[in-house]
């Protein structure tokens, strides 16, 4: 596997792979990799001549009073992942590298405007969308895939990408990739190595909860979005430590809201989660498509 500090050292490797007329598939990560990144690898791999994957904790994309400082950081175990997962190429940047001139900042902005960047994790994160569309605006031309993986467990994150691929005629293609998760539900995130042996006991409630929507609208087939709304929420504050920050049914990829039954809803919808244990902010959600 070829390492990459630098966008220069990187070009070089590119001319290459261009030259041999071999494809990109690319897989952006802020590392601390765990088997849900490795799977949109191995997808990846089906898929190109060559995979490349990013590890970067892009500070644009972290609030204030979030966590950029303290996420989880092995840089040893990562490349040693990606060795074994069959990477072609790590591009491991410094923050300066990616904003040169300091601060992490950037005069430049990719913004996605409406409901699918406002809604959600949107409106619990002002900036966050700001900062994961520039950065990965950014890689793309750095790296110039042909091909790009985004796993489902960010559906928004992956509305908000088509979003911007779209607007401004990105020649990337962005493959949206299953969530993986542990045995007990919960989706596979590198922040669950925050969480406490009780709060890892209750964190699959997310998982729980998004699966009992089938029941519930089976046993009420004219329940709307509010209505599951609340459910859900229900379902979350009955479980010690978790604090609810979202519970949301939306139309999927727009995000905007549902009139009427759920289930007699045109086109694909989203049932989404944010909860809290303690200082860990977890987050899940269920697609459901057309009937
Ligand atoms: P990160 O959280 O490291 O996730 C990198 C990619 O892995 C994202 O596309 C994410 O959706 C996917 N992923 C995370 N957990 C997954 C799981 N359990 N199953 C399948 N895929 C999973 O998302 C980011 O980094 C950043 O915002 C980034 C896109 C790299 C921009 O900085």
């Amino acid at each position: 596997m070829e390492v990459f500090r630098t966008i220069a050292s990187y070009k070089q490797y590119l001319t290459v792979v261009e030259n041999e007329g071999r494809s990109i598939g690319f897989v952006p990560t802020m590392g601390y990799l765990h088997a849900g990144h490795l799977s949109l690898v191995e997808r990846a791999k089906r898929e190109n001549d060559v995979v490349v994957m990013s590890v970067f904790v892009n500070p644009l994309q972290f609030g204030p009073n979030e966590d950029f400082e303290r996420y989880p950081r092995d840089e040893a175990r990562d490349l040693a992942l990606m060795e074994s997962a069959g990477v072609d190429a790590a591009f491991l940047p410094t923050v300066d590298e990616m904003y040169p001139g300091g601060g992490g900042t950037s005069k430049t902005i990719v913004t996605v405007g409406g409901t699918v960047a406002e809604r959600l994790c949107g409106a619990s994160r002002p900036g966050h969308f700001d900062g994961v569309a520039t950065v990965v605006s950014k890689l793309f031309h750095i790296i110039e895939p042909r091909r790009a993986y985004f796993g489902l467990k960010d559906a928004q994150q992956v509305a908000v990408i088509e979003t911007f691929v779209r607007d401004l005629n990105v020649p990337v293609d962005v493959v949206p990739c299953e969530t993986l998760r542990e045995p007990d539900g919960l989706a596979m995130s590198s922040r669950n190595v925050y969480l406490t042996p009780e709060q890892r006991k209750n964190a699959p409630v997310l998982r729980r909860s998004l699966l009992a929507i089938d029941e519930w609208l089976a046993a009420a087939p004219e329940t709307t979005a509010p209505e599951l709304e609340r459910k859900l929420a229900d379902e979350i504050r009955a479980v010690p430590g978790a604090e609810l920050d979202y519970a949301q049914v939306l139309a999927y990829p727009s995000l905007e809201p549902i009139e009427g039954p759920v289930a007699k809803a045109a086109g694909r919808f989203i049932a989404a989660l944010a909860v809290k244990f303690g200082g860990t902010r977890l987050i899940d959600n269920r697609l459901f498509h057309e009937n």
